[in-house]
């Protein structure tokens, strides 16, 4: 059998493991090429509206789900639906938490890649060209899924330690770092030329840069931030003591992940606008503009080193979260020991990861619907699966799941949460969330 259950153990570490989940390459890589391929301004205002209308009562759902039940995503919906069909949304979660992983860990073994060849290979001033040369001959060679191979054996490295040694210790240490970080770089883009512009871009929405696909993709992108929607936080939130206020614990995480987010976009725009680069590169848009921030700022060795080094800790704070879906579930439902759950879940990861890093080179003449299958895995999982995961989950906490249990996870903490709010989450879970991601789904998806 599989050892007894573990919860974290502190406040702190409450936040800093869900916060740490959240902030990640989502915010960091994903929310400026997305924001700067869709629009910039109004792809952030949508963007927005989802974290805080949908994202955080769903949110709220997951925890519900997961600390009342301490269960990993199949067993808590067999211990609250027995024999209904609800825990089939947990194989939705498991193949997409196994596909996130996946392309995932090619971009965070891009940011490793980047943070060893900032010490070996800085060479002052490159030339936009060079810089994209730079990106492309490296993610198209062999090397990347080396690193992506690299970068999951870190992960099973933490895992496989458990919960409270791991995860928790791991994310109280880094995630302070990372924010003061940020606001070093933040300053610095701030004072560059292209300010104004880049700040411009971020956040004056032009309303008329708003299609069905672009609020598709800004949901997309608010459940992926918030790591919503395939159970990543009932997993999360099974480890919560009785006692963490789940209102106010969602609240935090959404704020916290969303400032990470817009600091992203004010420390990348800047550069764009300076750099006369473009805003719509897509996913090498970070690799491409950031090396030009460090190389006209002195210092810039020590700078591109340490900013590449915490994407990637980020980066794997995110991703120990997303393994531990399926570790749980692989240990708990099967009696797997720890080791051979992690075991399992990163050769599933490695084999699916290499494939999506070999699509940015060897692989990259096979397109499904027009995309690679790094874009395809990305594309289907965020704008697919995340927010029918998400749709389903608050339907099933709205109208299935008995009052009493919703009312008394929301209320009974050290630092319950008012009955009004408590009242407007069961209203978001009942009616806004499943409405309004049902339309954005019809209308992005071209259904009519
Ligand atoms: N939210 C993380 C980020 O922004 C990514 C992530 C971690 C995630 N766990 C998840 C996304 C679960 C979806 C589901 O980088």
């Amino acid at each position: 059998m599989s050892e007894p259950r573990t919860q974290f153990a502190t406040r702190l570490g409450v936040i800093a493991t869900t916060v740490g989940s959240a902030v990640g390459l989502g915010n960091i890589w994903r929310f400026p090429y997305e924001a700067g391929a869709h629009g910039g301004g109004a792809f952030l205002l949508l963007d927005l509206l989802f974290i805080f209308i949908i994202g955080v009562p769903v949110v709220c759902a997951e925890f519900i789900i997961g600390r009342h039940t301490g269960k990993n995503i199949r067993g808590a919906f067999r211990a609250l639906a027995p024999g209904k069909s609800w825990g089939l949304v947990s194989y939705v979660g498991l193949t997409a938490a196994i596909m996130i992983l996946s392309f995932y860990s090619v971009v965070a073994g891009w940011t490793m890649h980047y943070t060893v060849s900032s010490v070996t290979e800085f060479s002052g001033r490159m030339s936009t060209a060079a810089l994209h040369d730079r990106f492309d001959s490296f993610a198209s060679s062999d090397m990347a899924v080396v690193w992506t191979l690299v970068f999951l054996t870190a992960n099973y490295l933490i895992i496989s330690r458990g919960v409270q040694k791991g995860i928790e210790k791991m994310s109280n240490i880094l995630m302070p770092i990372l924010f003061i970080t940020l606001l070093v770089f933040t300053i610095n883009s701030l004072m560059m030329p292209g300010a104004i512009d880049g700040v411009t871009f971020l956040f004056k929405p032009k309303f008329s840069e708003i299609t069905p696909a672009v609020v598709l993709s800004a949901m997309g992108q608010a459940f992926f931030s918030l790591s919503l929607g395939l159970g990543c936080l009932i997993t999360y939130s099974s480890y919560f003591k009785k006692e963490t206020p789940l209102v106010r614990t969602s609240f935090i995480t959404a704020g916290l992940d969303t400032m990470v987010a817009i600091l992203a976009g004010v420390i990348i725009f800047p550069a764009v606008f300076t750099f006369g680069q473009e805003p719509t590169a897509g996913p090498k848009l970070v690799f491409e503009v950031l090396p030009s921030i460090f190389s006209s700022i002195s210092g810039g060795v020590i700078w591109s080193t340490l900013f590449f080094f915490l994407l990637f800790l980020a980066s794997i704070t995110s991703t120990i979260s997303m393994a531990e879906i399926t570790t749980a579930y692989f240990s708990e439902e099967f009696g797997l020991s720890r080791k051979r759950a992690t075991a399992l879940t990163i050769a599933l990861a490695m084999v699916f990861g290499s494939l999506c890093a070999m699509s940015f080179g060897s692989l990259g003449h096979i397109t499904i619907f027009g995309m690679t299958l790094f874009n395809l895995f990305d594309y289907v999982s965020s704008n697919i699966l995340l927010p029918l995961g998400g749709l389903i989950i608050s339907v099933f906490v709205g109208w299935v799941l008995d009052r009493s249990i919703v009312n008394s996870e929301l209320t009974h903490s050290d630092r319950p949460a008012s009955r009004v709010i408590t009242r407007m989450v069961v209203f978001c879970l009942r009616w806004l969330a499943p409405v309004c991601i049902g339309i954005v789904f019809i209308f992005g998806l071209g259904i009519f």
